[in-house]
This record gives structure tokens, C-alpha cells and sequence, in this order.
């Protein structure tokens, strides 16, 4: 169950999905990602006419709070307009993401941690 502050994050990713950049799969994901200090990075996917070239939301907003000073630790929630693909599952790993609020397949929304989605992780 999210809390206030989640469903808040969630209304953030929601309200920005609108600027994504999808023309080939017009499928618009928002991502907001709160840091610790209370501020929070906005991301969207960003496609590319070479398919693979594209961006998810989820990194948009995470290359956006680390270029904007946040380290490693310092982000607590992030609220995506989607469920995680399994290469964004470990950025959120990787960034210690505490809780990772999402919206399954059906459109519920749901909290989870990154452990939850990527038990197994890779670690250099
Ligand atoms: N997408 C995301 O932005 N995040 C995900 O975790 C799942 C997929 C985007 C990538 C692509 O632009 C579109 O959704 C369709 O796959």
C-alpha cells in the first residue's frame, strides 16, 4: 500500500509521462525519483528511430538526480508510470533504491524493493 508521500511521487511520474518521447511504440512512461533531501528528479523514455537506442524513464530520472549532485544512497522512492524493465530493475539496485513504486500490467499500483523485483543481482 503506498503512502501519501508515494501516491504524491506516483501523481509526479503520471503528470510527466505526457513529455515522453515514444513515436515508434507511443507507449509514454513517467518516472519521478525522490532523494533523501526531499527533491525530486523527473525522467521519461526517450525512443529512438535505431530502436535500441532508446531511454526509459526510470534512467532519465536517475541520470538526472545523479548530474544533479544526489550519490549513491541518497535516493529514496521512485514512482514509475510502468513495471520496470529488467535492465532498469538493476539501476535500482544499484542506486539503493528503498521503495520502488510502480503500476503492474492491470494499472494497480503497487510497492515493492529493488530486491523484490531482482532478487539475484549482479555485483562487480
Ligand atoms: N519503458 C520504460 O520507459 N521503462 C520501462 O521500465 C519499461 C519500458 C519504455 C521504453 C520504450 O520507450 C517503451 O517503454 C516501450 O517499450
Amino acid at each position: 500500500m503506498a503512502s501519501a508521500a508515494d501516491r504524491e511521487l506516483y501523481d509526479e511520474a503520471s503528470n510527466i509521462a505526457t513529455r515522453a518521447y515514444a513515436p515508434y511504440s507511443r507507449f509514454l512512461v513517467g518516472a519521478a525519483v525522490r532523494a533523501r533531501n526531499g527533491r525530486v528528479f523527473l525522467g521519461v523514455n526517450v525512443e529512438n528511430a535505431a530502436y535500441p537506442l532508446g531511454i526509459c524513464a526510470e534512467k532519465s530520472a536517475l541520470a538526472a538526480a545523479i548530474t544533479a549532485g544526489c550519490g549513491h544512497g541518497e535516493l529514496e522512492a521512485i514512482a514509475i508510470t510502468a513495471s520496470p524493465c529488467g535492465g532498469c530493475r538493476q539501476w535500482l539496485h544499484e542506486l539503493r533504491l528503498e521503495r520502488v513504486v510502480y503500476a503492474r500490467a492491470g494499472g494497480k499500483v503497487v510497492v515493492a524493493t529493488p530486491a523484490d523485483l531482482l532478487p539475484d543481482t549482479f555485483e562487480l
